[in-house]
């Protein structure tokens, strides 16, 4: 009877206010949720940070709202990460079925049991590893929620405040300025970063790769040095992303889990059972506490992962070393010029999408696109493989961060690893070994080096050695840099316009 009485209960409350509202989650962008008022400041933030605004139907007085609303220092009351719509979408179009609303409306509860709301994050408890050593919550709590100060004056809602615009309230890096980059914020759900000291694209970014790349930014790209931020506001924000990446893979497995597993009346955890069945509901959650204990082990034991960097062997950087690297760059093995072109201008025959746009993009239908669109995901957008005589490095310039890029190559993006040599290689191995990738960057420096940026140098007049740093102009680049972000742009511009048209 207690049991049919407390379930009545919830069921009322569920079909109440609180109950539509975390509905929205699931809604696409385009439509102003039903129900809610048009301009209630707190929910509408969190909303303007969802979806791409130039979709929804009323863009001027909507962005005006939210550039107002932010101005304000908004987002005081509720809040809720808009849900992965993008990934829900394909994985619904390959398994050709679509989420009931209560499965979908599972899938919210059972994060929002996990990890808490952006104005109130939790750290989950589990039994098997100490997620605050990952997720210490002290920092995490300054980082969320709403722009403010507490009573001593020390600023809170830093992710709001410095990165959300860019990379979206529940980091799907699709903020309302996310459609105006080249490239786009990174969509931290997916765990993947690009510039780190571990290798492959499972391996995370230790926390200080994080600090490090939030502190300097990533060069030649949109994302900006927060050098100013004080240590502790820095650490707080790496913390955040941590936060967000590991809640967006768990979103991301939950979701893929419920359509793969479930028939049309199954659930995967029914969290109402808390307390009318707290032992069917811990049997239910075991396996997602599972999940979510991989994810973490992974990013705990980043550091012990990380690609050792041997020293350079002497005579590193010399004419010979550079002229050794030139032929190592052309030819069959490394093979850098089929993408960076002979010259390392990035000329070379392949572009390709990085990992977010490939998701979406099928090159034998483009077609297939449209529903991912309309599910709020940013058009593709081509990796260009970097123009290597503008000497700017996004990961880091240190000889070191080169290395490690060259032979890691760059997670999520065509950029690939390179095989190395084991110790115990035979003789007429063809792979590379550390010297050789050393060489590598001897000569990557040099094309930046170079005095004409049109003529790399040639094996028969190799360029000066010497400087490991030496970089041309800068204000030639981000001229240069300006002019094709403006032009990116304006067609990105067109796309949407075309899109808001159809
Ligand atoms: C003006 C937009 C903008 C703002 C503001 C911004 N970012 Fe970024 N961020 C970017 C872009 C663009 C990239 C992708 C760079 C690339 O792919 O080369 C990026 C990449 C990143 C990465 C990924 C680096 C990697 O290794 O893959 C992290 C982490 C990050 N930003 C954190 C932050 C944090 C934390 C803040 C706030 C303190 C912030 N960003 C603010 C645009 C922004
Ligand atoms: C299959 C294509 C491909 C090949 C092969 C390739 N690259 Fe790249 N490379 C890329 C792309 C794409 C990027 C830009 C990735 C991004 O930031 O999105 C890149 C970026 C770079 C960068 C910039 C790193 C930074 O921190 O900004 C360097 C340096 C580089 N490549 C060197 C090399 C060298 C040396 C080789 C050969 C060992 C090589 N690449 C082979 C595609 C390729």
């Amino acid at each position: 009877m207690r049991r049919l009485l407390r379930r009545l209960a919830s069921s009322l409350n569920s079909s109440g206010p609180a109950r539509r509202l975390r509905w929205t989650c699931w809604e696409t962008p385009h439509r102003p949720p039903a129900r809610t008022p048009f301009l209630t400041p707190p929910r509408r933030h969190a909303l303007c940070l969802s979806g791409p605004v130039p979709r929804l139907p009323q863009p001027v007085p909507l962005l005006l709202a939210c550039l107002l609303t932010t101005a304000l220092g908004c987002g005081a009351g509720e809040s809720q990460f808009p849900a992965n719509r993008v990934y829900l979408k394909k994985q619904e179009l390959a398994a050709q079925l679509e989420l009931s609303e209560q499965q979908r409306q599972d899938i919210v509860s059972v994060l929002e049991f996990l990890f808490g709301t952006p104005d109130a994050p939790r750290v989950p408890d589990l039994p098997a590893v100490d997620v605050r050593h990952v997720l210490p919550l002290e920092p995490l709590q300054v980082a969320a929620g709403p722009v403010s100060s507490d009573q001593l004056g020390r600023p809170q809602g830093l992710y709001r405040k410095h990165c959300a615009h860019c990379h979206g309230l529940s980091g799907d890096g699709a903020g309302p300025t996310a459609w105006f980059l080249e490239p786009y914020p990174r969509d931290f759900r997916r765990g993947i970063f690009k510039y780190k000291s571990t290798p492959g694209p499972l391996a995370p970014p230790t926390h200080d790769d994080l600090t490090r790349h939030i502190r300097s930014g990533n060069p030649g790209s949109p994302m900006p040095a927060f050098n100013l931020l004080p240590d502790e506001e820095l650490e707080a924000v790496a913390v955040y992303v941590k936060y967000l990446a590991i809640r967006g893979e768990v979103e991301r497995e939950l979701i893929f889990e419920s359509v793969d597993q479930l028939d049309e009346y199954d659930r995967l955890v029914d969290c109402s059972l808390q307390d009318d069945d707290p032992e069917e509901f811990a049997e239910q959650l075991a396996p997602v506490q599972a999940t979510l204990s991989g994810i973490v082990r992974r990013w705990r034991d980043a550091p012990q992962q990380m690609t050792q960097v041997p020293p350079p062997s002497a005579g590193w950087n010399s004419a010979d070393s550079i002229r050794r690297g030139q032929q190592l760059f052309a030819g069959n093995v490394a093979n850098c010029v089929k993408c960076h072109g002979p010259t390392g201008r990035g000329d070379g025959q392949n572009v390709d999408y990085d990992d977010w746009s490939r998701e979406i993009v099928d090159p034998q239908n483009p077609s297939a696109i449209a529903p991912f669109l309309a599910a709020g995901a940013l058009p593709p957008s081509p990796s260009q493989p970097r123009n290597l005589q503008d000497g700017i490095y996004r990961g880091g310039s240190r000889p070191e961060d080169l290395y490690r890029r060259i032979l890691d190559g760059i997670a999520g993006t065509p950029m690939p690893a390179v095989a190395l040599q084991p110790p115990d290689a035979k003789p007429g191995d063809q792979r590379l070994t550390p010297d050789d990738v050393w060489h590598l960057v001897a000569y990557v420096f040099s094309l930046a080096d170079s005095q004409d940026a049109s003529l790399a140098p040639t094996p028969e007049t190799p360029p000066a050695s010497g400087t490991v740093t030496g970089r041309r102009d800068r204000s030639v680049h981000f001229s240069r840099l300006n002019i094709r972000s403006r032009a990116v742009a304006s067609s990105k511009e067109s796309a949407i316009n075309s899109s808001i048209l159809d």
